[in-house]
C-alpha cells in the first residue's frame, strides 16, 4: 500500500460549521495535510479563531485524498456539482449524512468514490472514568465511540484512507462498521432519529406533563424519570434485569395505547424514501 493510506491529504470543506469544527480540531491534531475551506464570513472567523488557515476550495481540493464535505445536506448537491469535476482522479468523496448520498442527490464520477460516515456517539453503556468523558455525550473529545461508514469502492487502499480519516475526524474511536450507504439511510436517520431520538423528545414531553397537568413536584418527576430510563434502557437493550410483572402489565398499556399497530413501517423502503424527502425538503425521492 501507498503512504497516501496512512498520511493522506485531506480538505475540509464548510470548515467553520459545527460538524466543520469538530472534525477539524481532531484534524488538527494528526500529521495529516490537512487543508480548511469554508464560505461564510462567520464561519470564516471560528477557523481563523481556531488558530487555522483558511483555503480556497480549488485549492484546497487540488491534490486531496480525500475532501470531507461539513457542508449542510442542502448544500451538498450545489457543492459537489461544483468540485467533483475539479478532483484528482481516486479521490473520495465523504459526507457526514447518508441522506443526500442515498437519495443520489450528489454529482458523481467514475474515478471518484463516494464515501459516507457517521459517528455513533458514546454509548448509554460506555465506562466513563474521567470528568472529560462524562462531559462528552456527542463524543470527538473524550470519550470514546464507535463510528459507522460506506464506501463505494472495493480498492482495500480506498478503505484504509477513508478508515484513517474517520478514525481521525470522530476520535476516540474504538470501532469502524462498514454497512452500504443504504443500510447507513436505514439507521440514520430512520433508527436512530425517527424513533430513538423521538423518544428521547417523547420522554422530555411526558416529563413536562407530568409536571403541569398533573402538578407533580419538578424535581420529583425528574429525578425518578432520569432512573428509571436508565433501568429501562440497561433492562431493554441490554438485559440486566428482567422487567417485574406489574411493570410488563403497565408496558402493554403503554405500546398498545401509545404505538401504532403499524408503527415497523418505517422501516420500509417507501416511508424512508418519504423521511428522507421531507429531510431534504424534496417533493419525492428520485433515483
Ligand atoms: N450537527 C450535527 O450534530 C451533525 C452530526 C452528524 C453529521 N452531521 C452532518 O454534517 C454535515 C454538516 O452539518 P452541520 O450541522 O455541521 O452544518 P452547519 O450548518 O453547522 O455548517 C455547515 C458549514 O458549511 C459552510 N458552507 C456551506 N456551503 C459551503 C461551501 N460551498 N463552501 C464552503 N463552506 C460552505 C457553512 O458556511 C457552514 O459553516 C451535514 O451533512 C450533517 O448532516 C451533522
Amino acid at each position: 500500500m501507498s503512504t497516501t493510506t496512512f498520511n493522506p491529504t485531506i480538505a475540509v470543506i464548510g470548515a467553520g460549521g459545527k460538524m466543520g469544527t469538530r472534525v477539524s480540531d481532531n484534524l488538527s491534531k494528526t500529521d495529516h495535510t490537512v487543508f480548511y475551506s469554508e464560505n461564510s464570513p462567520v464561519g470564516q472567523d471560528r477557523v481563523r479563531a481556531a488558530g487555522r488557515e483558511l483555503t480556497e476550495t480549488a485549492e484546497a481540493i487540488v491534490d486531496a485524498d480525500i475532501i470531507v464535505l461539513a457542508v449542510p445536506d442542502l448544500a451538498l448537491g450545489p457543492v459537489t456539482a461544483e468540485i467533483v469535476p475539479q478532483l484528482k482522479p481516486g479521490a473520495i468523496v465523504l459526507t457526514l449524512d447518508p441522506a443526500a448520498a442515498y437519495a443520489g442527490l450528489l454529482t458523481t464520477r467514475e474515478d471518484v468514490i463516494q464515501a459516507v460516515a457517521h459517528p455513533c456517539h458514546p454509548s448509554i453503556f460506555l465506562q466513563r472514568t474521567t470528568p472529560e468523558e462524562y462531559a462528552d455525550t456527542f463524543g470527538g473529545i473524550a470519550a470514546p465511540q464507535d463510528a459507522i461508514a460506506a464506501i463505494e469502492s472495493d480498492d482495500p487502499e480506498k478503505r484504509a484512507i477513508v478508515e484513517a480519516t474517520v478514525r481521525a475526524i470522530y476520535a476516540p474511536v474504538v470501532d469502524v462498521h462498514w454497512v452500504t450507504i443504504k443500510q447507513l439511510a436505514q439507521l440514520e436517520p430512520t433508527l436512530v432519529e425517527t424513533i430513538a431520538c423521538m423518544i428521547g423528545a417523547l420522554l422530555k414531553e411526558a416529563l413536562d406533563e407530568a409536571v403541569n397537568t398533573m402538578g407533580v413536584p419538578e424535581p420529583a418527576a425528574r429525578s425518578i424519570l432520569l432512573g428509571h430510563t436508565q433501568v429501562a434502557l440497561a433492562n431493554g437493550l441490554r438485559g440486566d434485569n428482567p422487567f417485574s410483572d406489574a411493570c410488563l402489565i403497565a408496558m402493554d398499556y403503554g405500546k398498545s395505547s401509545i404505538i401504532k399497530d403499524d408503527w415497523k413501517k418505517v422501516f420500509t423502503d417507501e416511508e424512508l424514501d418519504k423521511n428522507l424527502a421531507a429531510m431534504l425538503h424534496l417533493d419525492k425521492i428520485e433515483r
